[in-house]
């Protein structure tokens, strides 16, 4: 389908973990831009009138026997085309260029040489620093190709085509590692394919509500899992645009929320915004479930089951339900699955990503499925969402049990909840709740000795976890000052029972993962 907007960049996906980051620092210059599988057709692009198309990078070798590939006739558009990493060799190898393994690997950030002057460069320096990542590289450039910027490692940095709208960058422009890399995109939005940049977060909206409303039709009914948090919040939003009372939001309580949260989602949406909202009480099923495991991707497994269980029941005692809404997010879609068939590994299975539909004889609508975090936040600013919903820290589908180390009961709960609270109270009270991505507790299977009151204890140990992250995807612990973890500590041993010692979790994403399971 064309995108309802004027202008707009495809991406063209290799397998690169970067690739959403192109598509998104495009949106930040103001042009939509959606990620599209590389077997997408020169004659697609056509139809869809995209106005520039950017070759992401990948992890593969463009010589290697089955190696992803592309279209070449999409050199031939006349659109202009600017390959990245991957995206640049393939380039060169398709038009004639040679591109081979490299002795120099070049890995992190890289001083560079800008030779010649091009719009793609306007206002950036001549010497500056880029991020690479790359163990090939081009040795020979393809006919009617000049080069224009060369590194120690790399005296093919960047080339250009003499006459054709052709550019290909061997480093990454869209990772906040290449300062400049910002002004690149920009130039090759503006300068190179006279884009206007006029496209905003409401462009978004209207186009989602047009999506929806094509795909559901004039008579279709949609039901949406509403989850409380600002990513399910914005879909059931979305669909209330798009098909008013033909959409039916159910909030599963399972038994893994957070403190006081049942109680606010309701206050929200039954009475606030007055949604088709029903409220399903299924704690105990999913802790009969829960009983005895303490597996990590088991308890995934069964929480994710067991909600297709209570949404499937509550779905058939709706009348003629085709559609399932979720608010499924770019950063759930990379780390559970490949998008487009890329090779991305899978590092941990996220319960609101694949299962569902497969099982549940529904089509999927995720209308979120292609952005980040900040950008949804911003989308529920403008659908009038209150900051207690938009500026909420995120809470993974399978709820308390992934931070309930060890079996989940409902005593070890109880604690874990408590302990939580405290966290995000203190997180408020400091001020730090807003500028962490996540504030919260982790219920450890561990116990320690202690003293209160001159007596022995032997009880839980638990971990506050507080990070800073842009998207999820990499985070560091953040530099709480000791007063306020002091205030938390003795706030949670003098007030939950069964935890007799707080630690604080200083491990980063990557090697950790923010979740402890
Ligand atoms: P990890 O632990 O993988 O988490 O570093 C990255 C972000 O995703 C959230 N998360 C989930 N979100 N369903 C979700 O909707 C899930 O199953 C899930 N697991 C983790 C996590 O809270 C963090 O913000």
């Amino acid at each position: 389908m064309r995108p309802p907007v004027a202008e707009w960049v495809a991406v063209l996906d290799f397998g690169s973990q970067y690739t959403q980051l192109i598509a998104r620092r495009i949106r930040e210059h103001h042009v939509y831009s959606e990620v599209l599988p590389h077997t997408t057709t020169a004659a697609e692009l056509r139809a869809r009138g995209a106005r520039g198309i950017v070759l992401s990078g990948g992890p593969a070798s463009c010589y290697e026997p089955g190696a992803p590939t592309l279209d070449p006739e999409i050199f031939r558009l006349g659109v202009p085309v600017l390959g990245i990493c991957y995206g640049m060799q393939l380039m060169t190898r398709a038009l004639g260029g040679e591109v081979r393994h490299s002795p120099e690997h070049e890995y992190g950030r890289t001083p560079i040489q800008i030779e010649r002057r091009d719009p793609l460069f306007d206002g950036v320096p001549s010497r500056t620093t880029v991020w690479m990542s790359h163990g090939d590289r081009v040795m020979a450039i393809a006919a009617g190709f000049v080069p224009l910027a060369r590194t120690a490692g790399c005296p093919v940095a960047a080339v250009r085509h003499q006459s054709l709208p052709l550019y290909g960058l061997q480093f990454h422009p869209e990772v906040s590692h290449t300062p400049e890399g910002g002004w690149m995109l920009r130039n090759f939005l503006v300068e190179v394919c006279g884009l206007g940049c006029s496209w905003t977060v409401g462009s978004t909206i209207e186009l989602a509500v047009a999506e929806i409303r094509r795909r559901v039709g004039e008579h279709g009914r949609v039901v949406c899992g509403l989850s409380g948090g600002v990513d399910s919040a914005v879909v059931a939003l979305l669909l209330d645009r798009a098909i008013g009372r033909r959409s039916t939001c159910i909030f599963v309580d399972n038994g893994l929320l957070r403190a006081g949260e049942r109680e606010q989602v309701e206050q929200t949406f039954a009475q606030q915004f007055q949604l088709d909202f029903r409220v399903v009480d299924a704690a105990e099923r999913f802790l009969e479930r829960l009983r005895g495991v303490t597996d990590p991707e088991e308890k995934r497994r069964r929480i994710g089951h067991t909600f297709i269980e209570v949404f499937a029941e509550q779905a058939r005692a709706l009348p003629d339900v085709a559609f399932l809404a979720q608010g499924t997010l770019y950063p759930d879609v990379v780390e559970s699955t490949a998008p487009h068939g890329g090779p991305t590994a899978r590092i941990k299975s996220h319960h609101n990503v694949g299962g569902l539909p497969a099982e549940l004889d529904f089509q999927l609508i995720e209308p979120l499925r292609m952005l980040f975090k900040d950008e949804v936040r911003r989308l529920g600013d403008e659908l009038g969402l209150p900051p207690e919903i938009t500026r909420r820290h995120p809470f993974p589908g399978p709820g308390l049990a992934v931070r309930c180390v060890g079996e989940v009961t409902p005593e070890r709960l109880a604690a874990l909840r408590a302990a939580d609270a405290i966290v995000v109270e203190e997180m408020r009270q400091s001020g730090y709740h807003d500028r962490l991505w996540q504030a919260f507790a982790v219920l450890l299977p561990v116990r320690s000795v202690g003293v209160m009151g001159d007596r022995r204890t032997y009880e839980s140990a638990c971990v506050v976890r507080a990070v800073e992250s842009e998207d999820g995807m990499t985070a560091d612990w953040a530099r709480l000052p000791y007063e306020v973890l002091a205030r938390i500590a003795t706030r949670i041993v003098n007030e939950v029972p069964g935890i007799n010692r707080v630690t604080y979790d200083i491990t980063s994403k990557p090697p950790g993962t923010i979740e402890w399971e």
